[in-house]
């Protein structure tokens, strides 16, 4: 079996994909699994994830990504939207859910509560953005962790206009705005980007060992 390590040296950014391949409804599933197991800071999941298959709407996207033809030739646009409205009602469903979830009652989360409040509280909204933002790159990670780990590949881009992208998709109204998206599926063969070597700074640069 490879290691996850081998299979990071295997993936890369692709650059082409081929659009003749797309995955089976088993990998996408596990794709949104892995997505939906990212950490997030109090567990809040800060963001909604929207998966993009409709052609039509792709074509847009891609115009809206400075024409990237991965937006369009991937078998699915994965789009991370970070939510904008992280108040104190998004908190309190959340503390529902924890309740739900564990069995255990509203009272005895109170001190949760408290805490994930005051972390809010705390944070003016542009900050509120910028964290619900990091959240959505720490899923991401995930995702490019788990893509790699079953031999599928993908992209991660920040080339496109955020504005363009929350019109096509009407996230304004549903209380978000896109903030990183990565496409996936199955390299062309041709694409000459999967033969590059792959640059990293050497670990004696990279690390700090204190
Ligand atoms: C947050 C982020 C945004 C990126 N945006 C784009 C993009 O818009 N288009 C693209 O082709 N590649 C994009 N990349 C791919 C990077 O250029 C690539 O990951 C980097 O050069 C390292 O190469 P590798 O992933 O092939 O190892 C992005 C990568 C990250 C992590």
């Amino acid at each position: 079996m490879m290691s996850l390590t081998d299979q990071l040296k295997w993936r890369y950014a692709t650059k082409k994909f081929d659009s003749t391949k797309r995955l089976s409804a088993e990998q996408l599933d596990y794709l949104l699994e892995a997505i939906q197991l990212a950490p997030s800071s109090y567990g809040l999941q800060h963001y909604k994830v929207i998966v993009v298959e409709n052609p039509e709407v792709r074509a847009k996207l891609r115009e809206a990504a400075y024409g990237q033809p991965q937006v369009t030739d991937a078998s699915q646009l994965i789009v991370f939207a970070a939510e904008t409205n992280i108040d104190e009602a998004y908190v309190k469903s959340f503390v529902d859910l924890v309740a739900e979830t564990r069995n255990v009652s509203r009272e005895s989360l109170a001190g949760l509560e408290g805490m994930v409040l005051g972390g809010i509280a705390n944070r003016t909204p542009e900050q509120l953005l910028l964290w619900a933002q990091k959240q959505a790159y720490i899923a991401l990670g995930i995702l490019l962790a788990a893509v790699a780990a079953e031999g599928i590949d993908a992209v991660p881009m920040e080339g496109f206009d955020p504005a363009k992208f929350d019109e096509i998709l009407g996230l304004k109204e549903k209380g978000l705005t896109a903030t990183v998206i990565a496409a996936v599926g199955f390299r062309a063969e041709d694409d000459a980007y999967s033969k590059l070597v792959k640059v990293r700074r050497p670990q004696s640069e990279l690390f700090i060992h204190i």
